[in-house]
């Protein structure tokens, strides 16, 4: 059976806010929708709406989405909480205690009190014709640039609130380069992995069935990282919802860094359904500058250095980032076959046909199994993949090391 995608549409969350004006419960919007209310239009889908309310409405807001379906699918009343009925809704509940002046304190999930201040309230717009409360647009920027890391969606939210607004947008929520400088090995990776996404592929479903035995068996069923409770894990190209939340489960604080919008969606998919916490930031493998050195324990990088001509500039990359004494977990393809498939088998053996060059462009069209049972509705472009020799991966690990920024 296929599962619903939550999607909350305007029409949906008018219903949504005509029920709580009619039993008086005042709630301001937040997040996706609180930037399009501010619009005027709606400018994306969005998966939920999330509200910001008193605490002392709480009791009266659950009754009444308990009445139509909804029951609590994560966090706890009365602070943190979502509600989720059973035909895709589902409404994220932010519920603050107002102080004299009128800022409200949020108690977040991990315990620490957010304030939203008392002019956020202040903001006014529209969703579906209807005038709706919602966060004002610099209170929306501030909340934006904290606690959390921005990814595609939140650039382009706080680039429209600058553009209708004038709103000043701190470095953070400002992208580097708008994107201009992706050269064509990003760019069509990004692509890629967004019509994989779309196609439900294999490497894009998240994993909704860990434990924490699980979680070991899947990454490492020889225990030789020892403990990662604590530990900083980097998982590097690595989006999908799979990795990233296993290692969470274990006690690790992770980061995930990865190309495609579409993959960290799925991560924050899954970390919202174990209720953990993700560091998630859109980039490309080959450019870590953002984060700072020797600041991973472990860095784990499934499947793509392959994605990338020149895996020494990922190894120095990773070198950098990684503290000593510091593990680099990665998969690649082997080095003399990649590209080959089933297809290839001759009745004897595989035939090496293409060249051995390191940095070598090898395409080849995906196996029918990524799909599962589903094929893609439309076409999607070739793996393009780039050899690298064992001469490059042995030797350029050895120079990451050597690198005296690793010493
Ligand atoms: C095969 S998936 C591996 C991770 C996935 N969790 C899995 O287990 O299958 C490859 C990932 O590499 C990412 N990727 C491709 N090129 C990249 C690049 N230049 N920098 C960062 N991530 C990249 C893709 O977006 C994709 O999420």
């Amino acid at each position: 059976m296929m599962e619903t995608k939550p999607e909350m549409t305007s029409s949906a969350l008018v219903e949504l806010l005509e029920l709580f004006e009619s039993t008086a419960i005042p709630v301001c919007l937040d997040g996706g929708w609180g930037v399009d209310a501010l619009l005027q239009t709606q400018t994306r889908p969005h998966k939920d709406v999330d509200i910001i309310l008193s605490v002392a409405d709480v009791p009266k807001l659950q009754e009444l989405l308990t009445m139509r379906g909804f029951a609590v699918r994560e966090g706890k009343p009365p602070n943190s909480f979502v509600l989720a009925n059973g035909a895709g809704l589902e409404v994220d509940v932010h519920a603050v205690t107002f102080d004299d002046d009128g800022n409200g304190i949020y108690r977040m999930q991990k315990g620490e009190d957010w304030i939203y201040p008392a002019e956020g309230f202040s903001g006014r717009g529209l969703v579906g014709g209807m005038s709706v409360r919602c966060l004002s647009p610099t209170t929306q920027v501030l909340c934006h640039a904290h606690g959390y890391v921005p990814v595609e969606k939140d650039f382009r939210d706080m680039e429209l609130l600058k553009e209708c607004f004038g709103v000043t947008l701190p470095s953070r929520l400002q992208r580097k380069d708008g994107g201009a400088s992706m050269d064509e090995v990003a760019k069509y990776n990004v692509e890629r992995w967004k019509a994989l996404a779309r196609a439900n592929a294999v490497f894009t479903r998240p994993r909704f069935d860990l434990d924490k035995d699980s979680a070991w068996e899947y990454l490492d069923p020889q225990r030789r990282l020892g403990e990662v409770v604590g530990k900083d894990v980097l998982c590097l190209a690595a989006g999908g919802g799979q990795q990233s939340v296993a290692f969470a489960l274990l006690g690790a604080n992770v980061t995930v860094v990865d190309i495609s919008e579409a993959q960290l969606r799925r991560d924050a998919e899954a970390a919202a359904h174990y209720n953990v916490n993700l560091n998630l930031l859109q980039g490309d493998m080959r450019d870590l500058s953002h984060l700072s050195e020797k600041s991973f324990d472990i860095v784990w990088h499934p499947y793509s250095l392959n994605f990338v001509p020149d895996a020494r500039v990922v190894f120095r990359e990773v070198a950098r980032v990684l503290r000593v004494g510091g593990i680099y977990h990665f998969t690649c393809a082997n080095p003399f076959f990649i590209g080959l498939g089933r297809k290839d088998w001759s009745g004897d053996g595989y035939v090496l046909r293409l060249p051995y060059v390191d940095g070598a462009e090898i395409t080849y069209q995906d196996e029918s199994w990524i799909y599962g049972e589903e094929n893609p509705d439309e076409p999607i472009r070739k793996c393009k993949e780039y050899r690298h020799t064992l001469n490059t991966l042995v030797n350029g690990l050895i120079e990451g090391v050597s690198n005296p920024l690793c010493n």
